[in-house]
This record gives structure tokens, C-alpha cells and sequence, in this order.
């Protein structure tokens, strides 16, 4: 084992993990990201923070939901692609999972499993089949939206994120995944938060000019509420060093809703002009490079299905359009644009930025923002018509079926869920849509977490020629 990496931490072995003598060799890696390895049964056996090509020995394996599970009890020869992680408590937080495996190791993982989720959909005539990996650059400091838990333990506040398919919460000084205008808060913002907060979130976004922070939160009984006041003082607090102006500050606790400063912030995400009103809490892509690196696989598989279709779409639908991201995409290729989304807010921010894109230049009657449930609305489909789709982890099953039968010409399917795109992906394969161009984008560097952009077309369209 090279002198440089740190092995993994003998985990406890409780009466389901009792320390047995089994050795095995680690294979691959499961779509969260645990090592596989076989037993001598045959059997698949997952093991946190084992990295292929490590010889471990292991707990004997317990058996939950149907699944084998064990643990490292000793690293006996580490694989070329183990490295020390960078974040002390990496190998008990959930947040990241990865850190222990070199990142080009890691970018491999999660095209395969990219590919994999888009093994249902065939290619259309003359289309690309090579799979283009974007984004990943920085594979740390891109977080520049964030979800932290608060929890009082043995009388203090402690700030951080729970451990691995656990409630357990893994304390944090800082955390090497934020961006620095967050990440230098940290140890201010517990402070702040201990004298009243019993237990809650602490909700952070970082856009153009600042920071909106948020404490969404359990009081601490018999402890004075904050006050307008303290928040006014917490805001005019000269930052820590690399530490973001603060430009707005919520606390939200039963029977108490203060708010001081601004309530959203623009991204920038693509030089002067504003991609997106962001709120504490509110969806927006979790980097800013990994944002840039969607948009522009959003924008050429928008562009290829004009480009066979030869002409732009009358209507274009931006399903799961959230704060309205992706909307000025689909106004270039399409007459008129119809958006839904389910929360409110943030159709209230799209509205905020489609008011200055729409000032510029463009005729406000091609745009319609509806706030509804996208998975049950009626959509108007048909060969004039292009969908672009891009929900959260539960994918979008009620859309892909209703687009089975409404039958729009083109797809683009932006994915954050291999399991749901690869089900979503056969419902449309079945219903006779084929890939035109597909990339996945690397937005969260450590984890298992990544995104697929897929643009689709009928095979039977006017516009196809295969
Ligand atoms: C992954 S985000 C994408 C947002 C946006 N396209 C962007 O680029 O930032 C998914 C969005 O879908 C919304 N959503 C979830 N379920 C929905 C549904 N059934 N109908 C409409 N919108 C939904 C969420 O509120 C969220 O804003």
C-alpha cells in the first residue's frame, strides 16, 4: 500500500458484522458508489468505501432488503486507484462517498453507469454514438448551493451532514465542497445559530454579488428567538476571510418568520447577463460549471433536432422548468414556449427573469408560465411540438407515457437519476422515439451523482430520414 493513502476506517463490527476471516478482491463499483466484490458463494457482496482492485478483508455479510452488505475490517492491499481523501471526515459523511477513489476512476463510474441508463433507447439514423463526458473540472470548492443540518449534541450546536444512508449526523468545521464564499462561514454561522437553535437546516446559495442564507429551524426551548435586529448585525458582519458578502438572512422556526435583506440572487452563470433568480432552499444546479456544461448539452440537442427537422418547432414545452434555467434555450428554437412547474416560488423568479428576457427583443405573447403537475396536466404533443424534460430523481414516468400517445417530435430528457431515465427511457424506446445525441455531465465531482442530457427524435417523423 503506498505511503500517501490513508486506509479506510475499520468500521465497528456489531452481532450483524462479527470480524470473520473472509478476504475478498474488489470488482467493480455499485451505483452509490459501495465496492462489489464476490463471495466464494458467487454471491455479490457491497462494501462501503472499497475501491476496485483493493484485496480487503471483510465482517461476515449481512443480508438487508436483498441486499448482501459488509464491511472493510482490513485493507490487505490497496488498489492504484485508492487515494487519501482530502476531507478528514470523508469516510463517515454522506455528502461526498467517493473521495477515496482517484477521480478519473470515479468520471469512468459514472459514465458507465450513463451508459448503462441509456442502453433502452437505440440511435437514430446518422446519429453519434459516442457518449461526450462535460463538466468535472474542479473536483472541489463547486457547491455553491447547499443543504447543511443543525443538531445540538452533548450541549453544543453542531453543523453538518448525515452519514451515509444513516441519521446520524458527521460534525463539520468546514466542508472542502462548498465554494469558499460558503465554506468560510461555517464556524460563524454555528455561532450565530447556538444561543437559539435547537435543530433544524441551514439552507445556503451563492449567486452574483453574495450570499442567501437561511435557517429553517427548531428553537431552543426557554432561549430568547432572534431578533430582526441580530439578523441586521449578522448581515452587516465584515466576511471571514474568502467568506461571501451575506446579502439576505431568513430564520424560519414554528410561529416565527423573520427575514432581512434580499430574498433572491442572480446567477450569472454564462458572463454579464442573469441565468436565473436563485432563493435559499430554491432549486438551482448545485455548480456553476456544471450548469454551463447542461446548458450547452441542452442547447445542441436542441439544435440537432432543428437541424434534421430543418425548421424550428411551433411549440416548445419546458417541463420541470423550476426558476426558468433552461427556458431561453428552448425560445430560440421554438415559436412559442409553454413552461410548467410545481412550485410556485419559482415560477415567480422564471417570471422575474423571462420579464428581462422577454424585454429584450422578444414578444412576450411566446411565452406562457403555468405552475402545475407536470406528470398529470394534459400536453399538447403532435409533430409540430418539441418537450424538453428535466425532473428531479423521481424522473418523469407520467410524462413519458402521456408523450407515448400525444407523440411530440422531439425529446430532450435532461436526468439527475440513472434508475428513472433508463425506466423512462424504455417507455419512450417503446414508443418508437431514437437518440439523436447524448452526453452526461459531471456536476458533482465525489459522489454518484451526475447528469444526462438526451435528445430524441420519433423514428417515424417527418424530419427523420432513417
Ligand atoms: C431538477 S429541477 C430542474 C429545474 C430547471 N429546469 C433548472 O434547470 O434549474 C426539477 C424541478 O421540477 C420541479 N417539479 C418536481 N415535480 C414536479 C411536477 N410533478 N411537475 C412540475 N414540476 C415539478 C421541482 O420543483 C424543480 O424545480
Amino acid at each position: 500500500m503506498s505511503s500517501q493513502v490513508r486506509a479506510p476506517r475499520a468500521q465497528p463490527t456489531g452481532s450483524a458484522t462479527r470480524q470473520s476471516p473472509l478476504e475478498v478482491e474488489v470488482v467493480d463499483l455499485a451505483g452509490l458508489g459501495d465496492g462489489v466484490a464476490r463471495l466464494p458463494s458467487g454471491e455479490a457482496v457491497l462494501i462501503p468505501l472499497a475501491v476496485p482492485g483493493d484485496r480487503v478483508q471483510i465482517s461476515a455479510p449481512s443480508r438487508r432488503q436483498g441486499v448482501l452488505r459488509a464491511q472493510i475490517v482490513k485493507l490487505l492491499t490497496a488498489s492504484p486507484d485508492r487515494v487519501s481523501p482530502p476531507c478528514p471526515v470523508a469516510d463517515r459523511c454522506g455528502g461526498c462517498g467517493l473521495q477515496h477513489v482517484m477521480p478519473a476512476r470515479q468520471r469512468r463510474f459514472r459514465a458507465g453507469l450513463a451508459e448503462r441508463a441509456l442502453q433502452p433507447l437505440t440511435l437514430a439514423a446518422d446519429a453519434d454514438a459516442a457518449l461526450a463526458g462535460l463538466g468535472g473540472g474542479a473536483p472541489l470548492a463547486w457547491r455553491r448551493r447547499a443543504r447543511l443540518h443543525l443538531r445540538r449534541q452533548g450541549g453544543q450546536l453542531r453543523v453538518g451532514l448525515m452519514a451515509a444512508r444513516s441519521a446520524e449526523l458527521v460534525a463539520l468545521e468546514r466542508c472542502p465542497q462548498l465554494v469558499a464564499g460558503l465554506d468560510a462561514w461555517l464556524p460563524r454561522l454555528r455561532a450565530f445559530a447556538a444561543p437559539f437553535v435547537e435543530e433544524g437546516e441551514l439552507l445556503m446559495t451563492l449567486g452574483d454579488g453574495g450570499a442567501l442564507l437561511a435557517l429553517h429551524v427548531r428553537l431552543r426551548s426557554g432561549a430568547p428567538a432572534p431578533s430582526v435586529a441580530a439578523l441586521e448585525g449578522f448581515l452587516a458582519e465584515t466576511p471571514p476571510d474568502g467568506g461571501a458578502p451575506i446579502v439576505g438572512l431568513q430564520v424560519q422556526a414554528p410561529g416565527l418568520a423573520l427575514s432581512v435583506g434580499a430574498v433572491r440572487v442572480a446567477l450569472k452563470d454564462e458572463g454579464d447577463a442573469t441565468t436565473e433568480w436563485a432563493a435559499a432552499g430554491g432549486f438551482c444546479q448545485a455548480s456553476v460549471e456544471g450548469n454551463i456544461a447542461i446548458r450547452a448539452a441542452v442547447r445542441a440537442g436542441l439544435r440537432e433536432l432543428v437541424r434534421r427537422r430543418g425548421r424550428p418547432f411551433a411549440l416548445g414545452l419546458d417541463l420541470f422548468s423550476g426558476s426558468g434555467n433552461l427556458t431561453p434555450l428552448l425560445l430560440d428554437v421554438a415559436g412559442r414556449v409553454r413552461s410548467v412547474e410545481l412550485d410556485i416560488a419559482a415560477v415567480e423568479r422564471a417570471e422575474a427573469l423571462h420579464g428581462a428576457v422577454l424585454g429584450a427583443g422578444r414578444d412576450a405573447g411566446q411565452l406562457e408560465l403555468t405552475q402545475g403537475d407536470a406528470e398529470s396536466l394534459p400536453l399538447p404533443g403532435g409533430g409540430d411540438t418539441l418537450w424538453l424534460l428535466d425532473p428531479g430523481r423521481q424522473g418523469a414516468k407520467g410524462v413519458c407515457e402521456q408523450a407515448a400517445w400525444r407523440q411530440p417530435a422531439g425529446l430532450v430528457y435532461v436526468s439527475c437519476a440513472p434508475n428513472t431515465l433508463r425506466r423512462d427511457l424504455q417507455t419512450l424506446a417503446a414508443a418508437g422515439y431514437r437518440r439523436v445525441s447524448a452526453s452526461w455531465v459531471d456536476t458533482m465531482p465525489h459522489t454518484h451523482h451526475f447528469e444526462v442530457v438526451v435528445a430524441m427524435i420519433r423514428a417515424d417523423a417527418a424530419f427523420d430520414r432513417s
